[in-house]
């Protein structure tokens, strides 16, 4: 019998609707058996954007999918036993704390939260509450990233020496309303919080969890370059040194606001070869493996490629549905850890680029 997740789903937005889809695509079409997921509750501010969700994705004439006009609804539905956060960036915090209160284990899109303090505060209550929390690194669970990790830490290429990684995005900032998501200070805008999370998941999969490393953490440097319009970050760079352990290796990593990613986004340089992983980079459907030579030129190229039905966020889904079903608090692919690295990195950034969130933005400091 496979286990069955039955999931409440915070807000109406547009991640929130890509999750769901993917969420009812069958699991035997990535042949996966163990688990299935069922929605039973969805939450909005407002009773009518919950129920045009529900019909939007032909949900509408199953009774067991409740319509709620506040989020408090889904957290207290005993039919419910985990909840996915897909508000913006800054009520990621209060939102999954009122989730874990009642007791119901969470999912919680990227960036986990505004900074470190409020995740350490997060994962204080899910320990005492008994409850899984996971943010919601989709990219970590993808068959590319699997088989990514199986070369780049087998050592056939050697240890990893560099990771060169950008994400971006041409968001149009100037015609944009000011308070779009992605301009408004108040809702956590600038490229570090939305887009950084993605460059930064290859330099942790590359070298923070090389066997090499150790578990040891980076050096950080971090370089912000602020949008007059708003104020938020235009475009970030971060250097993270990894030098404690038996890894000597650096990651540059970049995002922007204002311009389009490159492609191949990530190219990762090891001792005798690379890996160039195609755009975009938080789905990537193919990297290409270069073998080289003693003096560095290409002796062999291989490409692999990965197929599969919809968007692959259920990838993440199936993870959380197994963890639950163990009884595990996190996991071991996408750990607490790793969140924790990915703020402290961020906050650190924010801090030497001299961008501060508004007063009252940040709910534990
Ligand atoms: N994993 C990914 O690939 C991916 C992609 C895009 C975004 N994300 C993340 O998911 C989160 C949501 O992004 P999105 O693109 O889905 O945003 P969005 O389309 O703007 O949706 C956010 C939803 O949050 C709710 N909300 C609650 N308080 C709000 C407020 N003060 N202002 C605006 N909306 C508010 C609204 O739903 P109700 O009105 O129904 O309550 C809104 O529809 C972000 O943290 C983002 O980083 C992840």
């Amino acid at each position: 019998m496979a286990y069955q997740l039955r999931w409440g789903i915070i807000s109406t937005g547009g991640i929130s609707h890509q999750f769901v889809k993917d969420l009812l695509i069958d699991p035997n079409t990535r042949n996966v058996q163990d688990v299935i997921h069922k929605i039973t509750a969805v939450g909005s501010r407002s009773i009518e954007k919950a129920r045009e969700f529900i019909d939007n994705l032909g949900l509408a004439g199953d009774k067991d999918v409740k319509a709620y006009g506040s989020y408090d609804e889904v957290y207290n539905n005993a039919d419910v036993d985990v909840i996915y956060v897909a508000t913006p960036h800054t009520y990621h915090y209060e939102n999954s704390l009122d989730a874990i209160k009642a007791k119901k284990h969470v999912l919680c899109e990227k960036p986990v939260t505004s900074n470190c303090a409020e995740l350490r505060s997060l994962l204080a209550a899910a320990k005492e509450n008994g409850v899984f929390f996971m943010e919601a690194m989709w990219t970590r669970f993808q068959p590319s990233s699997l088989e990514f990790k199986k070369i780049s830490d087998s050592g056939e290429l050697g240890l990893p020496v560099t990771v060169h990684a950008d994400l971006s995005g041409n968001f149009n900032i100037e015609n944009i309303p000011r308070t779009h998501r992605i301009l408004d200070p108040i809702l956590g805008g600038g490229a570090l919080l939305d887009l950084g999370p993605y460059p930064l998941v290859w330099a942790i999969m590359a070298l923070y969890e090389n066997p090499a490393n150790g578990g040891t953490k980076p050096t950080i440097t971090g370089s912000i370059l602020k949008t007059p319009l708003t104020g938020v970050d235009c475009n970030t760079s971060i250097t993270l040194n990894f030098n404690q352990s038996k890894l000597a290796a650096q990651a540059v990593l970049s995002c922007s606001i204002n311009i389009d990613s490159m492609n191949p986004g990530v190219t990762i340089r090891y001792e005798r070869g690379a890996i160039k992983v195609a755009s975009p980079i938080f789905v990537p459907k193919s990297f290409v493996v270069q073998y080289f030579d003693e003096k560095g030129a290409v002796t062999k190229e291989k490409e692999r490629a990965f197929e599969y039905v919809g968007r692959g966020m259920y990838f993440q889904a199936d993870e959380v549905a197994r963890c639950i079903r163990d009884a595990q608090m996190e996991s071991s692919l996408w750990g607490h850890d790793k969140s924790l690295l990915e703020m402290e990195i961020f906050d650190e950034v924010r801090k030497q680029g001299g961008y501060e969130l508004p007063p009252g933005v940040e709910k534990v400091l």
